[in-house]
């Protein structure tokens, strides 16, 4: 496994390998040497930063990014003034693209000021050709720009931006390669995102994700549990499961495995003590996966379930392939088998040819499965999608009131939900100290909320138990109990 690769002992005076994850190796320790004089003749470390912005597996990919780097001999940090800045885009709505135009604009002052620096561009809004084709007119300064499907050869194209000068563009349209044993940087060392399948095969008509990410991969079973035995072994104690879908793993491998059987080889793994997963397709989620998460002592108690919309008419055409009627079915089913479980979802407003309505339909939905908390999301037009070549796009003013309508709800319902747990004693992560308070620590609980307590550092990573005192809403007040 990668853990053991000596870097410095790769012979990089020979032809660099074909095979893969080798080459990277050979690309990572060319790397270094030029990281290494570098450093040597400015006397100082050379600074990297990687920023994500776009979702979990977006997230993912920036710990491997900046794994890399890491490598390579760069010291990782959080600022800009940095000699490699790597952004990891986001298409997914509109204003995830223009923040990334903003802060070029800003980054383009910094190179000015230090022109040895060098800025890469990669992820989901680099798969657009109309996005490389601005890129390639207006943004001259960016070194290097790759999409998602080589991410895996991302050591090798460092290597050619570090030793090359103008811009290097490498996009691939697809690719059904899944590489295995890079180095990783991760943000926590008790927890951590795995990957189980790359890609999506659904193509909701207003999604744009199917195009930037490829057809729906999955991962080997056995690569997973490798890995997760592996990070166990190093001190993680919750894994969170990747897919855009994850109710569809395993069906396209060679020996199809469910999702619902996963997650039992998940929960067997020894030093795990909390799974999560993320995102479950209301449509392939199955009673073998109720019935898993309602036996299990390990998989958390919460399920983002993604509504989209709660009438029938925008939902077909939106090609999510439920009814309001099934989803509601569903909702309660999963409530009645796991009474303590928060559900939570995603919402889109403003889908071409919704009406107040439909909005009303939504709200119903809202109403009725009692959301513990819901992301909603003015749609946006997404060139290429099916949408996007709708006739009745709303105009967005019009989309507000009902947005607003439907937000008063969601958190209405959420504060009514998360109040129930007033006085009750529940276990819970500590992921970090308080950035308000110091004194306080922040602690996750199975279901998701967010619960704050005086502590110290040295809580970071373990499980306690805090009794729940004052609800604020989204976030409890609570003492440690042990
Ligand atoms: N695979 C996940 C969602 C990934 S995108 C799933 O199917 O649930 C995350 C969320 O962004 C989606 O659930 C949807 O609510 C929202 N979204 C996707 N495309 C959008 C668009 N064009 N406009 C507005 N919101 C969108
Ligand atoms: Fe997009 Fe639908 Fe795939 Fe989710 S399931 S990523 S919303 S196409
Ligand atoms: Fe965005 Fe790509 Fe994730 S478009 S939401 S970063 S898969």
């Amino acid at each position: 496994m990668f853990g053991n690769v000596d870097f410095d002992s790769i012979d990089i005076t020979q032809e660099p390998p074909e095979e893969e994850p080798a080459r990277q190796y050979y690309f990572i320790a060319k790397c270094r040497k030029y990281v290494k004089e570098e450093s040597e003749r400015l006397g100082r470390p050379l600074f990297a930063v990687v920023r994500t912005f776009g979702c979990q597996m977006n997230a993912k990919d920036s710990e491997k990014l900046a794994g890399i780097l890491e490598a390579a001999g760069y010291d990782m940090i959080d600022s800009e003034e940095a000699n490699f800045v790597l952004y990891n885009t986001c298409t997914v709505r509109d204003n995830a693209n223009q923040r990334v135009y903003g802060r070029l604009g800003v980054l383009n002052g910094i190179k000015r000021k230090n022109p040895g620096m060098k800025i890469a561009l990669c992820g989901c809004m680099m798969q657009e050709e109309a996005v490389i084709e601005k890129l390639k007119k207006s943004y001259r300064f960016v070194d290097l720009i790759f999409g998602t499907h080589n991410i895996y050869k991302f050591a090798e194209l460092l290597y050619m931006a570090l030793e090359d000068h103008g811009m290097i563009i490498d996009i691939w349209k697809d690719t059904d390669k899944i590489v295995e044993d890079l180095p990783a940087r991760r943000k926590f060392s008790f927890k951590s995102g795995v990957n189980i399948m790359f890609g999506c095969n659904n193509f909701c008509s207003y999604c744009i994700v199917p195009y930037v990410r490829g057809r729906e991969r999955s991962r080997n079973p056995k690569d997973i549990i490798r890995e997760i035995e592996a990070l166990a072994a190093g001190g993680v104690v919750e894994v969170m499961l990747l897919g855009q879908n994850v109710n569809s793993y395993g069906k396209n491998l060679e020996e199809p495995v469910s999702f619902a059987e996963l997650l039992r080889e998940v929960e067997k793994i020894e030093g795990i003590k909390r799974i999560r997963f993320m995102t479950s397709h209301p449509k392939d989620l199955s009673d073998e996966l109720i019935e898993v998460m309602k036996n299990s002592t390990k998989i958390c108690r919460h399920l983002h379930l993604p509504l989209q919309s709660g009438s029938t008419k925008i939902l077909t055409a939106m090609n999510r392939k439920y009814t309001k009627e099934q989803y509601l079915a569903l909702a309660e089913k999963i409530r009645r088998e796991i009474p303590d479980i928060s559900i939570t979802t995603d919402i889109i407003v403003g889908f071409p040819g919704e009406t107040p309505e439909d909005v009303e339909e939504t709200i119903d939905v809202v109403k009725k499965v009692e959301y513990d908390n819901a992301f909603t999301f003015i749609y946006s037009k997404r060139a290429g999608t099916p949408a996007a070549g709708m006739k009745e796009q709303v105009p967005e003013e019009a989309v507000k009131e009902g947005f607003d309508k439907l937000l008063f709800v969601v958190q209405e319902t959420a504060k009514k939900r998360a109040a129930l747990l007033k006085g009750q004693v529940m276990e819970a992560l500590v992921e970090e100290k308080n950035e308000q308070d110091e004194t306080l620590m922040t602690g996750r609980l199975s279901n998701n909320i967010l619960v704050h307590f005086k502590g110290d550092d040295t809580l970071l990573g373990k499980l306690v138990k805090v009794r729940l005192e004052e609800c604020h809403g989204f976030y409890y007040m609570g003492t440690m109990t042990d």
